[in-house]
């Protein structure tokens, strides 16, 4: 089954083609970081223009690349929540464009799903196992940062989640504090590399690993990372650094955040006996958490899938895949699909679990 994915849900216009869920034969993305640099972060209404202007180019190229024309298109994919509003309305408007003028079904797929999805594109002996199950996923986004539990039937359970910003934002908004430019994830993780971590202690958001500290047991696999955002903007206004003391003080803010992310995705696998933990999303792409990850999963019994990063981020094959199996699943399709802003529509279940019911 050919299914052409469409994703706008932020600020990168995607199309995809990928056949029966993991053969990906296009997979184009074009981003608008340009434009939106010049305000320190993601404009709406900017990002739905920039979106009206390129989605037939990037849908063309992704046609071309896969060699595929529309008359060989079976279904179409689209992010249909959570993300910005006048954003999603571009893309859904556009594959319900093709889908009524092709007679062809209309797939909206929840982008959080399609980020957990983007783990297993390589990966599709994983979902025909239901031994590896349940799955823990860490969801790092710039929208997102959850640990959410997938059980064999499908059903998904969010274990925790960010209490204030995303792990995303608190790379974004340190960038901004520190004059560094847009999206700051990249922008930390290069200039980190070249810092000492040590240097600055960094509070470690609700760690249930700091003495004297630990969280409410309601908090134990919750995040949050506005105090760190605090602590860094106390830490250096008024004050000059040097490059290199600068780099001590970023490599230092991106272990406070990493630290976390290991520390409860670690303890969330060991206390729900995961059997394979995944980590997705933008954030997925950091090298230092990737590497972290890397390092504690080995020393455990756990088997530990990160996303390559083209499918961390925002890629419309991750939205096509999840819809190959919303189809074979013979979930209704919806011709008036609505757009959501928030995170819980269509969340409940997971359709490419090896259990999950075949009538969704
Ligand atoms: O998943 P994504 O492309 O879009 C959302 O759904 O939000 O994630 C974008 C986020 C941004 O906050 C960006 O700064 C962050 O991912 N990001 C990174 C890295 N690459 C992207 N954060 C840390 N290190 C990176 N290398
Ligand atoms: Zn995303």
């Amino acid at each position: 089954m050919n299914i052409l994915g469409i994703e706008t849900s932020c600020d990168e216009t995607a199309a995809a083609v990928v056949v029966d869920g993991f053969s990906v034969r296009a997979n184009v993305v074009s981003s608008q970081i340009a434009q939106h640099a010049l305000f320190g972060g993601v404009v709406p209404e900017l990002a739905a223009r920039e979106h009206l202007k390129s989605i037939q180019t990037v849908t063309d190229a992704a046609l071309k690349e896969s060699g595929c024309s529309l008359d060989n298109i079976d279904a179409v994919a689209v992010t249909s929540a959570p993300g910005l509003i006048p954003a999603l309305l571009v893309g859904v408007s556009y594959a319900k464009g093709i889908a009524v003028a092709r007679h062809l079904p209309l797939v909206g797929v929840n982008h959080f799903i399609a980020h957990i999805y983007g783990a297993f594109m390589d990966h599709a002996e994983v979902l025909r196992n239901p031994s590896f199950f349940p799955i823990l996923a860490l969801v790092v986004s710039g929208g997102h940062t959850a640990l959410v539990l997938i059980q064999k039937d499908g059903g998904t359970k969010i274990i925790g989640t960010t209490l204030d910003d995303a792990a995303g934002e608190a790379f974004d908004k340190a960038a901004k504090i520190l004059n560094l430019g847009y999206p700051g994830g990249p922008l930390i993780d290069r200039l980190a590399r070249q810092g000492d971590a040590k240097t600055v202690v960094f509070p470690r958001g609700l760690s249930a690993h700091s003495p004297g500290r630990a969280p409410k047991e309601e908090n134990r696999f919750n995040f949050s990372f506005s105090g760190l955002k605090t602590a860094l903007w106390y830490h250096v206004s008024g004050k000059d650094f040097t490059d290199s003391e600068l780099k001590d003080v970023i490599a230092s803010y991106q272990a406070a955040i990493v630290d976390v992310l290991v520390e409860k995705t670690m303890d969330a696998a060991a206390e729900y006996n995961a059997g394979i933990v995944v980590a997705c999303g933008g954030v997925a792409c950091n090298s230092s958490l990737r590497e972290t990850l890397e390092k504690s999963f080995s020393q455990s019994q756990r088997q530990l899938i990160i996303a390559p990063p083209n499918y961390c981020t925002d890629n419309a094959a991750m939205v096509a895949g999840v819809a190959y199996h919303y189809l074979l699943k013979n979930k209704p399709v919806n011709q008036d699909l609505p757009v959501h802003a928030r995170l819980n529509y269509d969340l409940e279940y997971v359709p490419f679990a090896p259990g999950a019911s075949s009538e969704l």
